[in-house]
């Protein structure tokens, strides 16, 4: 069994490993949807973003959802990782700061941004309520939290085609593609550990979120899950 410490370094390693990667592998495997997930989310946080926000993509990666962000709202965007080699491929799309940081223990003060957003990446935290409580310190009062993720479609038919896919597609072509084949074992594996959307919604509220709130994308594949504090 791995401490919380040894899991983060794992999964901070399998992204480095997978980062020369990453974009071919979403667009590949996503059959390019992933990209309209993040325009759909810029969408519709867009409205209540001013240029004077100061918004943090956490958990970055290659810099997608700040790509779409930016082009949908301008504003003080900062984008961080804890991941290195993800953070290089995200300056080669945008020019917001970056900062090499763990989401468990953000280097920010309190109350600093008025949205955080984060796509893809929750999923990996060691510790979800611990998480969510490092992100509600550093939101504004008022503050957003927008987390784009995976989920468990509440569809049973839904449910098992994306078994099928994950167990036929994502393993075969994710290992052949990025040569790593643990990467692509652990993908799939962490969407079913993942809470599903109400069990997400109530550990946001339990946190101390308020105006908790979900919408299902494509049949429920990936959530979108709103908070304030
Ligand atoms: C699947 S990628 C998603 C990247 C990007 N947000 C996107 O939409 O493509 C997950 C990212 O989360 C980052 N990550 C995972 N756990 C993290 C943590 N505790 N703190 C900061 N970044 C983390 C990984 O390094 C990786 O870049």
């Amino acid at each position: 069994m791995r401490t919380e410490e040894e899991s983060s370094a794992w999964i901070r390693g399998m992204f480095g490993r997978v980062a020369p990667r990453y974009d071919l592998l979403n667009r590949v495997l996503s059959l390019q949807i992933d990209r309209l997930w993040r325009w759909r989310t810029a969408r519709i946080l867009a409205p209540s973003i001013r240029p004077t926000s100061v918004v943090l993509d956490l958990a970055c990666g290659t810099g997608d959802l700040l790509q779409s962000l930016e082009a949908a709202a301008p504003a003080r965007y900062i984008g961080a990782d804890f991941c290195h080699p993800m953070l290089i491929r995200t300056r080669l799309k945008s020019k917001a700061p970056l900062v090499e940081a763990d989401g468990l223990s953000l280097p920010a003060a309190d109350a600093s941004f008025d949205l955080i957003t984060i796509a893809f990446g929750f999923r990996n935290f060691v510790n979800y309520p611990h998480g969510l409580t490092e992100m509600l310190r550093v939101l504004k009062p008022g503050g957003q939290l927008a987390i784009l993720e995976f989920t468990q479609p509440p569809s049973v038919l839904v449910r098992g085609f994306m078994h099928l896919w994950n167990g036929w597609v994502i393993n075969p072509i994710g290992r052949l593609l990025s040569g790593q084949g643990d990467a692509y074992e652990y993908l799939p594996e962490s969407v079913q550990r993942f809470p599903e959307g109400p069990k997400l919604a109530a550990m946001m509220t339990a946190a101390g979120f308020t105006q908790v709130s979900y919408r299902y994308f494509d049949l429920g594949i990936v959530a979108l899950h709103l908070g304030r504090k």
